[in-house]
């Protein structure tokens, strides 16, 4: 009998591309999502992909009922928890939003899964909960920082409940992969980001602006102490990143754990700036990145990158597709959004 994985948010870009990458495993997964930030014909995607279809329920997790009428029709093995608001920018013009979305979610899905004996949790959270890390690369032990937006808030705020309630809640083990920069799509490109608006994020805004969607990439600032003054991150291959979820779940149902909550880094744990992200995508399509450079965006940190040691060894995870495959899957994607 198949393993059932719940993927709350599994419409969405990482849940999509780890629904994927489940069903490949053979789990059975079962999507449920609202679509505030994603669309139906995913679910179609998903199957064209991977030749089987997730069962899907569309609610937003706030709605009590719906939920518990989901956790009393299935029993569940395991659960991915991916729904959220994730737009920095936004949580800042709209904090009561963000709380009540990603706090709530959480507490209805913690409440029903002790009421239904539900015991494995996997949280999506960031790295964003260092802040500015002192020394890098950073390592899990690193402390949190005072959070720059009510989005990565409420990132520290879900990180914490975990560690409280599986201390007092016996049958309850809960899993925080801390994602970097998550970039690219699917090989098939029959999956990928789906940005409503105009992307706060680079990789999107890159693709459109090379897509004739936008008319320019501003860089925000060239004047950081990095080797070409543009900030560094670690960007993260989805692919990548969706087969730690696989990993992460089968830890858990192995009972490999050795806390009741843990929580890893999941990055390349190499460092990439701004420009050289733009090289990447200009050598590996064959094109040119229109570009200017401007003043920093407000909140920026200057450089951060993961010590990803703890993942690679207990998880048995590690990144293995570079910036180039990154760059290369995001522009095959972009090219199907405007065929
Ligand atoms: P996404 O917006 O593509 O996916 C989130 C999904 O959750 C969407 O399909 C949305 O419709 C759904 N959703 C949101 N609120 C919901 C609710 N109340 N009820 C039901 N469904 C709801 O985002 P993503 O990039 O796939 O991110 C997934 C998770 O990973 C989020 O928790 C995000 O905070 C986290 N994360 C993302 C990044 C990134 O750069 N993409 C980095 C670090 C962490
Ligand atoms: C990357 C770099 C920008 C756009 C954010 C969230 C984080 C997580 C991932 C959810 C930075 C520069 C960007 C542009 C640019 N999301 N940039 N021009 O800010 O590292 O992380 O997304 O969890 O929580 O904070 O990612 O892609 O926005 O920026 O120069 O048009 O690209 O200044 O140096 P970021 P990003």
């Amino acid at each position: 009998m198949a393993k059932r994985i719940l993927l709350t948010g599994g419409t969405g870009y990482i849940g999509s591309h780890t629904a994927v990458e489940l069903i490949h495993q053979g789990y059975e997964v079962i999507i449920v999502d609202d679509l505030s930030n994603s669309e139906h014909r995913t679910i179609e995607s998903i199957e064209k992909i991977i030749g089987t279809k997730p069962e899907f329920h569309q609610f937003d997790l706030r709605n009590s009922p719906s939920l518990e009428k989901l956790f009393k029709d299935n029993k569940f093995d395991g659960i991915i928890h991916f729904a959220a608001k994730k737009a920095v920018g936004e949580s800042v013009e709209k904090p009561l939003l963000y709380y009540d979305v990603n706090l709530n979610s959480m507490l209805n899905l913690l409440k029903l899964m002790e009421l239904y004996k539900v015991s494995n949790l996997v949280f999506s959270s960031s790295c964003t909960v260092y802040g500015q890390p002192s020394r890098l690369p950073v390592t899990e032990d690193t402390p949190f920082a005072l959070a720059e937006s009510p989005y990565g808030h409420t990132k520290q705020i879900g990180e914490d409940i975990l560690n409280h309630t599986t201390r007092t809640n016996g049958q309850l083990q809960a899993l925080s992969l801390r994602y970097f920069n998550p970039v690219g799509a699917h090989p098939s490109a029959l999956i990928g980001e789906l940005p409503v608006g105009t992307p706060a994020n680079l990789v999107p805004f890159i693709t459109q602006t090379v897509a004739g969607l936008r008319s320019k990439l501003k860089v925000y600032g060239n004047d950081y102490n990095t080797p070409d003054g543009t900030a560094i991150r670690d960007y993260i291959h989805v692919v990548d990143l969706a087969k730690a979820h696989v990993r992460a779940i089968e830890r858990m149902l192995n009972n490999e754990q050795k806390k009741s909550y843990e929580y890893f880094n999941i990055g390349t744990g190499k460092g990439s700036s701004v420009l050289e992200v733009i090289q990447a995508f200009e050598r590996i399509n064959h094109t040119k990145v229109p570009y200017e450079v401007v003043d920093r965006r407000t909140g920026d940190i200057v450089k951060i990158y993961a010590d990803t040691t703890r993942a690679n060894h207990e998880l048995n995870w590690k990144a293995q597709l570079n910036l180039d495959d990154m760059m290369k899957s995001a522009w095959k994607w972009q090219k199907t959004l405007i065929s």
